[in-house]
Protein backbone atom coordinates (compact mmCIF):
# COMPACT_ATOMS: atom_id res chain seq x y z
CA UNK A 1 0.00 0.00 0.00
CA UNK A 2 2.92 2.33 0.78
CA UNK A 3 3.82 2.03 -2.94
CA UNK A 4 1.03 3.89 -4.16
CA UNK A 5 2.02 7.02 -2.89
CA UNK A 6 5.87 6.80 -4.22
CA UNK A 7 6.54 9.00 -6.24
CA UNK A 8 9.10 8.98 -9.67
CA UNK A 9 13.00 10.53 -9.24
CA UNK A 10 13.95 12.72 -11.79
CA UNK A 11 17.09 11.10 -12.88
CA UNK A 12 14.45 7.75 -13.65
CA UNK A 13 12.49 10.07 -16.03
CA UNK A 14 16.50 11.23 -17.45
CA UNK A 15 17.61 7.66 -17.76
CA UNK A 16 14.00 6.92 -19.80
CA UNK A 17 15.09 9.66 -21.77
CA UNK A 18 17.78 8.42 -22.48
CA UNK A 19 16.95 5.12 -23.72
CA UNK A 20 14.05 6.25 -25.91
CA UNK A 21 13.54 4.67 -28.62
CA UNK A 22 11.35 7.17 -30.11
CA UNK A 23 12.92 9.32 -33.01
CA UNK A 24 12.95 12.90 -32.36
CA UNK A 25 11.70 14.27 -35.93
CA UNK A 26 8.83 16.85 -34.40
CA UNK A 27 10.33 20.82 -34.55
CA UNK A 28 8.41 23.53 -32.77
CA UNK A 29 6.46 24.16 -36.44
CA UNK A 30 5.20 20.83 -36.81
CA UNK A 31 4.41 20.70 -32.72
CA UNK A 32 2.63 23.91 -33.26
CA UNK A 33 0.34 22.34 -36.03
CA UNK A 34 0.20 19.33 -34.13
CA UNK A 35 -1.46 21.82 -31.39
CA UNK A 36 -3.81 23.43 -33.91
CA UNK A 37 -4.46 20.57 -35.36
CA UNK A 38 -5.88 19.04 -32.39
CA UNK A 39 -7.58 22.31 -31.30
CA UNK A 40 -9.50 23.63 -34.53
CA UNK A 41 -12.35 20.82 -35.17
CA UNK A 42 -15.90 20.76 -34.82
CA UNK A 43 -16.26 22.96 -31.91
CA UNK A 44 -15.81 26.28 -33.49
CA UNK A 45 -18.16 25.30 -36.73
CA UNK A 46 -20.74 24.01 -34.27
CA UNK A 47 -20.70 25.69 -30.63
CA UNK A 48 -20.48 29.24 -31.76
CA UNK A 49 -24.55 29.45 -32.85
CA UNK A 50 -25.81 27.51 -29.63
CA UNK A 51 -23.01 30.18 -27.61
CA UNK A 52 -24.49 33.10 -29.06
CA UNK A 53 -28.52 32.04 -28.81
CA UNK A 54 -28.49 30.84 -25.90
CA UNK A 55 -25.94 32.40 -23.79
CA UNK A 56 -24.01 35.42 -24.74
CA UNK A 57 -25.39 37.24 -27.79
CA UNK A 58 -23.08 39.31 -29.42
CA UNK A 59 -20.73 39.15 -26.47
CA UNK A 60 -19.73 35.70 -27.79
CA UNK A 61 -16.08 36.87 -28.58
CA UNK A 62 -15.99 37.62 -24.68
CA UNK A 63 -17.37 33.96 -23.64
CA UNK A 64 -14.35 32.97 -26.26
CA UNK A 65 -11.57 35.34 -24.51
CA UNK A 66 -12.44 34.30 -21.24
CA UNK A 67 -12.50 30.67 -22.06
CA UNK A 68 -9.14 31.46 -23.70
CA UNK A 69 -7.63 32.84 -20.06
CA UNK A 70 -8.65 29.93 -18.52
CA UNK A 71 -6.89 27.72 -20.94
CA UNK A 72 -4.16 29.59 -20.86
CA UNK A 73 -2.92 29.18 -17.24
CA UNK A 74 -3.99 25.20 -17.69
CA UNK A 75 -1.55 25.64 -20.55
CA UNK A 76 1.12 27.70 -18.80
CA UNK A 77 1.46 24.37 -16.69
CA UNK A 78 1.57 22.28 -19.11
CA UNK A 79 4.45 24.21 -20.75
CA UNK A 80 5.98 24.47 -17.34
CA UNK A 81 6.04 20.71 -16.84
CA UNK A 82 6.80 19.82 -19.91
CA UNK A 83 10.09 21.34 -20.08
CA UNK A 84 10.98 20.26 -16.60
CA UNK A 85 10.02 16.45 -17.47
CA UNK A 86 10.14 15.83 -21.80
CA UNK A 87 8.87 12.81 -21.69
CA UNK A 88 5.68 11.34 -23.41
CA UNK A 89 3.73 10.48 -20.73
CA UNK A 90 2.55 14.04 -20.26
CA UNK A 91 0.17 14.77 -16.92
CA UNK A 92 0.60 11.45 -16.21
CA UNK A 93 4.32 11.64 -16.30
CA UNK A 94 4.04 15.01 -14.27
CA UNK A 95 1.90 13.42 -11.59
CA UNK A 96 4.18 10.53 -11.40
CA UNK A 97 7.29 13.23 -10.61
CA UNK A 98 5.49 14.78 -8.26
CA UNK A 99 2.26 13.50 -6.10
CA UNK A 100 2.56 9.73 -6.70
CA UNK A 101 1.81 6.65 -8.62
CA UNK A 102 -1.91 6.79 -7.12
CA UNK A 103 -2.22 10.18 -8.71
CA UNK A 104 -0.73 9.12 -11.43
CA UNK A 105 -2.86 6.21 -12.50
CA UNK A 106 -5.85 8.22 -12.01
CA UNK A 107 -4.47 11.19 -14.45
CA UNK A 108 -3.42 8.37 -16.91
CA UNK A 109 -6.59 6.87 -17.34
CA UNK A 110 -8.07 9.93 -17.28
CA UNK A 111 -5.74 11.02 -20.46
CA UNK A 112 -6.81 7.70 -21.83
CA UNK A 113 -10.75 8.79 -21.13
CA UNK A 114 -10.03 12.30 -23.10
CA UNK A 115 -8.04 10.71 -25.97
CA UNK A 116 -9.17 7.40 -26.73
CA UNK A 117 -12.90 7.86 -25.93
CA UNK A 118 -12.48 11.92 -26.72
CA UNK A 119 -10.92 10.24 -30.68
CA UNK A 120 -14.76 7.76 -30.38
CA UNK A 121 -16.84 11.00 -29.77
CA UNK A 122 -14.71 12.78 -33.12
CA UNK A 123 -14.40 9.69 -35.16
CA UNK A 124 -18.52 9.84 -34.91
CA UNK A 125 -19.28 13.64 -35.44
CA UNK A 126 -16.83 13.17 -38.28
CA UNK A 127 -19.35 10.90 -39.87
CA UNK A 128 -22.34 13.19 -39.18
CA UNK A 129 -20.31 15.75 -41.06
CA UNK A 130 -19.04 13.32 -43.85
CA UNK A 131 -22.42 12.10 -44.60
CA UNK A 132 -23.47 16.03 -44.70
CA UNK A 133 -20.95 15.83 -47.36
CA UNK A 134 -22.27 12.90 -49.35
CA UNK A 135 -25.35 14.40 -49.41
CA UNK A 136 -24.33 17.40 -50.63
CA UNK A 137 -22.97 15.23 -54.12
CA UNK A 138 -26.31 13.48 -54.15
CA UNK A 139 -25.20 9.98 -52.20
CA UNK A 140 -26.89 9.15 -49.19
CA UNK A 141 -26.05 6.11 -46.94
CA UNK A 142 -28.06 3.85 -45.20
CA UNK A 143 -28.93 5.57 -41.63
CA UNK A 144 -28.41 1.45 -39.98
CA UNK A 145 -24.44 2.05 -41.53
CA UNK A 146 -24.60 5.71 -40.05
CA UNK A 147 -25.26 5.34 -36.72
CA UNK A 148 -24.60 2.81 -33.86
CA UNK A 149 -27.51 0.26 -32.86
CA UNK A 150 -29.42 2.79 -30.34
CA UNK A 151 -29.43 6.33 -32.37
CA UNK A 152 -30.46 4.12 -35.64
CA UNK A 153 -33.34 2.34 -33.17
CA UNK A 154 -34.16 6.10 -32.47
CA UNK A 155 -34.36 6.91 -35.91
CA UNK A 156 -36.58 4.22 -37.20
CA UNK A 157 -39.27 4.86 -34.51
CA UNK A 158 -38.94 8.62 -34.98
CA UNK A 159 -39.37 8.15 -38.93
CA UNK A 160 -42.05 5.33 -38.43
CA UNK A 161 -39.56 2.50 -40.18
CA UNK A 162 -39.22 -0.73 -39.09
CA UNK A 163 -36.36 -1.16 -36.47
CA UNK A 164 -33.49 -2.48 -37.74
CA UNK A 165 -31.82 -5.94 -36.61
CA UNK A 166 -28.61 -4.28 -37.24
CA UNK A 167 -26.97 -1.16 -37.47
CA UNK A 168 -22.56 0.02 -37.57
CA UNK A 169 -21.27 3.64 -37.95
CA UNK A 170 -19.41 2.21 -41.10
CA UNK A 171 -17.41 5.84 -41.67
CA UNK A 172 -16.43 6.43 -37.95
CA UNK A 173 -15.20 2.66 -37.92
CA UNK A 174 -13.24 3.53 -41.65
CA UNK A 175 -11.89 7.17 -40.72
CA UNK A 176 -10.46 5.44 -37.45
CA UNK A 177 -8.52 2.73 -39.38
CA UNK A 178 -7.05 5.14 -41.64
CA UNK A 179 -5.87 7.62 -39.19
CA UNK A 180 -4.46 4.15 -37.81
CA UNK A 181 -2.68 3.24 -40.52
CA UNK A 182 -1.41 7.06 -40.88
CA UNK A 183 -0.41 6.88 -37.59
CA UNK A 184 1.25 2.75 -38.05
CA UNK A 185 3.64 4.49 -40.45
CA UNK A 186 5.36 6.91 -38.12
CA UNK A 187 5.45 10.13 -36.39
CA UNK A 188 6.93 11.96 -39.55
CA UNK A 189 4.41 11.21 -42.00
CA UNK A 190 1.09 11.73 -39.40
CA UNK A 191 2.64 15.19 -38.77
CA UNK A 192 3.24 15.67 -42.57
CA UNK A 193 -0.71 14.72 -42.63
CA UNK A 194 -1.44 17.04 -39.99
CA UNK A 195 0.65 19.93 -41.31
CA UNK A 196 -1.19 19.57 -44.89
CA UNK A 197 -4.74 19.87 -42.85
CA UNK A 198 -3.63 22.63 -40.53
CA UNK A 199 -2.71 24.76 -43.71
CA UNK A 200 -6.74 23.78 -45.31
CA UNK A 201 -8.86 24.60 -41.98
CA UNK A 202 -6.85 27.76 -40.94
CA UNK A 203 -7.12 28.85 -44.67
CA UNK A 204 -10.86 28.51 -44.39
CA UNK A 205 -11.49 29.71 -41.10
CA UNK A 206 -9.10 33.14 -42.14
CA UNK A 207 -11.13 33.22 -45.59
CA UNK A 208 -14.35 33.44 -43.57
CA UNK A 209 -13.06 35.92 -40.99
CA UNK A 210 -11.63 38.16 -44.18
CA UNK A 211 -14.79 38.07 -46.28
CA UNK A 212 -17.18 37.88 -43.51
CA UNK A 213 -15.55 41.37 -42.10
CA UNK A 214 -16.78 42.90 -45.32
CA UNK A 215 -20.77 41.40 -44.74
CA UNK A 216 -20.70 43.08 -40.75
CA UNK A 217 -23.63 44.66 -39.86
CA UNK A 218 -22.99 46.96 -37.11
CA UNK A 219 -27.07 47.05 -35.89
CA UNK A 220 -26.11 43.21 -35.50
CA UNK A 221 -23.50 43.69 -32.60
CA UNK A 222 -25.42 46.65 -30.68
CA UNK A 223 -25.86 46.47 -27.95
CA UNK A 224 -22.84 44.34 -27.92
CA UNK A 225 -23.66 42.83 -24.46
CA UNK A 226 -27.84 42.44 -23.96
CA UNK A 227 -29.52 43.08 -20.82
CA UNK A 228 -30.11 39.55 -19.26
CA UNK A 229 -33.26 37.96 -19.57
CA UNK A 230 -35.34 34.77 -19.11
CA UNK A 231 -35.36 32.95 -22.71
CA UNK A 232 -36.59 29.23 -23.31
CA UNK A 233 -33.54 26.83 -23.08
CA UNK A 234 -32.07 23.91 -25.38
CA UNK A 235 -34.32 21.55 -22.57
CA UNK A 236 -37.29 23.11 -23.21
CA UNK A 237 -37.29 25.11 -19.69
CA UNK A 238 -36.81 29.07 -19.11
CA UNK A 239 -33.41 30.00 -18.18
CA UNK A 240 -31.42 32.79 -18.02
CA UNK A 241 -29.25 34.28 -20.93
CA UNK A 242 -27.36 37.20 -21.69
CA UNK A 243 -25.59 40.00 -19.67
CA UNK A 244 -22.52 39.06 -17.12
CA UNK A 245 -23.81 35.29 -17.05
CA UNK A 246 -24.52 34.82 -20.62
CA UNK A 247 -20.89 35.41 -21.34
CA UNK A 248 -19.73 33.26 -18.48
CA UNK A 249 -22.19 30.14 -19.54
CA UNK A 250 -21.33 30.92 -23.05
CA UNK A 251 -17.33 30.42 -22.15
CA UNK A 252 -18.83 27.21 -20.69
CA UNK A 253 -20.54 26.18 -23.81
CA UNK A 254 -17.78 26.55 -26.21
CA UNK A 255 -14.97 25.13 -23.89
CA UNK A 256 -14.78 22.28 -26.17
CA UNK A 257 -13.12 24.25 -28.85
CA UNK A 258 -10.29 24.79 -26.96
CA UNK A 259 -9.53 20.83 -26.15
CA UNK A 260 -6.86 19.79 -27.77
CA UNK A 261 -3.71 22.20 -26.68
CA UNK A 262 -2.58 19.74 -24.17
CA UNK A 263 -2.06 16.62 -26.83
CA UNK A 264 1.33 18.75 -27.98
CA UNK A 265 2.96 17.82 -24.32
CA UNK A 266 2.42 13.80 -25.37
CA UNK A 267 4.75 14.19 -28.38
CA UNK A 268 7.86 15.51 -25.69
CA UNK A 269 9.60 12.40 -26.29
CA UNK A 270 9.63 13.09 -30.09
CA UNK A 271 10.94 16.79 -30.23
CA UNK A 272 14.06 17.77 -31.57
CA UNK A 273 14.49 20.07 -28.64
CA UNK A 274 11.23 19.47 -26.26
CA UNK A 275 12.66 21.60 -23.20
CA UNK A 276 11.81 24.94 -25.63
CA UNK A 277 9.70 23.97 -28.51
CA UNK A 278 7.03 21.82 -26.38
CA UNK A 279 6.35 24.90 -24.21
CA UNK A 280 6.52 27.51 -27.36
CA UNK A 281 4.27 24.88 -29.59
CA UNK A 282 1.64 24.61 -26.84
CA UNK A 283 1.43 29.01 -25.93
CA UNK A 284 1.83 29.65 -29.70
CA UNK A 285 -1.33 27.41 -30.67
CA UNK A 286 -3.45 28.38 -28.11
CA UNK A 287 -2.56 31.92 -28.38
CA UNK A 288 -3.43 31.42 -32.67
CA UNK A 289 -6.72 29.51 -32.20
CA UNK A 290 -7.68 32.25 -29.58
CA UNK A 291 -6.98 34.74 -32.30
CA UNK A 292 -8.93 33.38 -34.95
CA UNK A 293 -12.33 32.09 -32.86
CA UNK A 294 -12.36 35.98 -31.20
CA UNK A 295 -12.28 37.25 -34.47
CA UNK A 296 -14.56 34.25 -36.12
CA UNK A 297 -17.26 35.01 -33.39
CA UNK A 298 -17.18 38.80 -33.90
CA UNK A 299 -17.93 37.87 -37.59
CA UNK A 300 -20.66 35.43 -37.37
CA UNK A 301 -22.50 37.66 -34.89
CA UNK A 302 -21.60 40.86 -37.00
CA UNK A 303 -22.76 38.91 -40.48
CA UNK A 304 -25.93 37.50 -38.57
CA UNK A 305 -28.50 38.91 -35.84
CA UNK A 306 -27.78 36.42 -32.54
CA UNK A 307 -31.30 36.11 -32.44
CA UNK A 308 -32.10 34.02 -36.10
CA UNK A 309 -29.48 31.58 -35.24
CA UNK A 310 -32.82 30.20 -32.95
CA UNK A 311 -35.00 30.81 -35.68
CA UNK A 312 -33.51 30.10 -39.25
CA UNK A 313 -33.00 26.02 -40.02
CA UNK A 314 -30.13 24.25 -39.42
CA UNK A 315 -27.81 27.76 -38.23
CA UNK A 316 -27.66 26.20 -34.51
CA UNK A 317 -25.94 22.94 -35.99
CA UNK A 318 -24.22 24.54 -39.05
CA UNK A 319 -24.02 28.18 -37.80
CA UNK A 320 -20.58 29.17 -39.48
CA UNK A 321 -22.12 28.19 -43.22
CA UNK A 322 -25.38 29.30 -42.37
CA UNK A 323 -24.64 32.66 -41.06
CA UNK A 324 -22.21 33.32 -44.29
CA UNK A 325 -24.30 31.60 -46.79
CA UNK A 326 -26.99 34.14 -45.67
CA UNK A 327 -24.99 37.43 -45.38
CA UNK A 328 -22.97 37.13 -48.37
CA UNK A 329 -25.06 34.84 -50.63
CA UNK A 330 -22.35 32.97 -51.70
CA UNK A 331 -24.47 29.50 -51.44
CA UNK A 332 -21.18 27.26 -52.16
CA UNK A 333 -19.50 28.29 -48.99
CA UNK A 334 -21.42 25.60 -47.34
CA UNK A 335 -19.78 22.98 -49.85
CA UNK A 336 -16.44 24.74 -48.45
CA UNK A 337 -17.38 24.93 -44.67
CA UNK A 338 -18.77 21.20 -44.74
CA UNK A 339 -15.59 19.85 -46.31
CA UNK A 340 -13.00 22.01 -44.30
CA UNK A 341 -14.99 20.58 -41.21
CA UNK A 342 -14.96 17.55 -42.28
CA UNK A 343 -11.15 17.21 -43.22
CA UNK A 344 -10.27 19.19 -40.42
CA UNK A 345 -11.95 17.04 -37.97
CA UNK A 346 -9.70 14.10 -39.32
CA UNK A 347 -6.45 15.72 -37.59
CA UNK A 348 -8.26 16.13 -34.34
CA UNK A 349 -8.52 12.10 -34.84
CA UNK A 350 -4.78 11.97 -35.92
CA UNK A 351 -3.40 14.32 -32.78
CA UNK A 352 -5.94 12.86 -30.12
CA UNK A 353 -5.02 8.98 -31.04
CA UNK A 354 -1.34 9.78 -31.31
CA UNK A 355 -1.66 10.91 -27.89
CA UNK A 356 -3.27 8.29 -27.06
CA UNK A 357 -0.59 5.89 -27.60
CA UNK A 358 2.06 7.98 -26.23
CA UNK A 359 -0.07 7.75 -22.75
CA UNK A 360 0.02 3.66 -23.02
CA UNK A 361 3.68 3.97 -23.91
CA UNK A 362 4.42 5.74 -20.74
CA UNK A 363 2.07 3.83 -18.42
CA UNK A 364 3.81 0.86 -20.10
CA UNK A 365 7.25 1.72 -19.05
CA UNK A 366 6.56 2.30 -15.51
CA UNK A 367 4.65 -1.00 -15.51
CA UNK A 368 1.07 0.54 -14.58
CA UNK A 369 0.05 -1.68 -18.08
CA UNK A 370 0.95 -5.03 -19.98
CA UNK A 371 4.38 -4.17 -21.18
CA UNK A 372 2.59 -4.82 -25.02
CA UNK A 373 1.90 -1.33 -24.93
CA UNK A 374 5.55 -0.18 -24.51
CA UNK A 375 6.89 -2.01 -28.12
CA UNK A 376 7.52 0.12 -30.28
CA UNK A 377 7.09 -0.16 -33.89
N1 LIG B 1 -11.21 21.31 -30.01
C1 LIG B 1 -11.60 20.21 -30.80
C2 LIG B 1 -12.81 20.48 -31.62
O1 LIG B 1 -13.33 21.58 -31.57
C3 LIG B 1 -11.79 19.00 -29.95
O2 LIG B 1 -13.26 19.62 -32.35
Amino acid sequence: MSNIWKTKPLGAYEADMKKSELKRVLGKWSLTAIGIGAIIGGGIFVLTGTGAYYHAGPALALSFVVAGIACIFAALCYAEFAALLPVEGSAYAYAYGTVGEVFAWLIGWGLVLEYAMGSMTVAVSWSGYFNKFLKIINVELPYYLTNDFATAKQYAVAHGLTEPSFAFNLPAFIIVLIVTAILVKGTKEAAGANNMIVILKTSVVVFVIVVGALFINMDNLTPFIPDEKMILQSDGKMGPAYGFNGIIAGAAAVFFAYIGFDAVSTQAAEAKNPRKDIPFAIITSLLVCTALYILMSLVLTGMMNYKDFGSIPDALTAPVAIAFEKATGMDWAVILITVAATIGLISVLLVMMLGQSRIFLGMAKDGLLPGMFKEIH
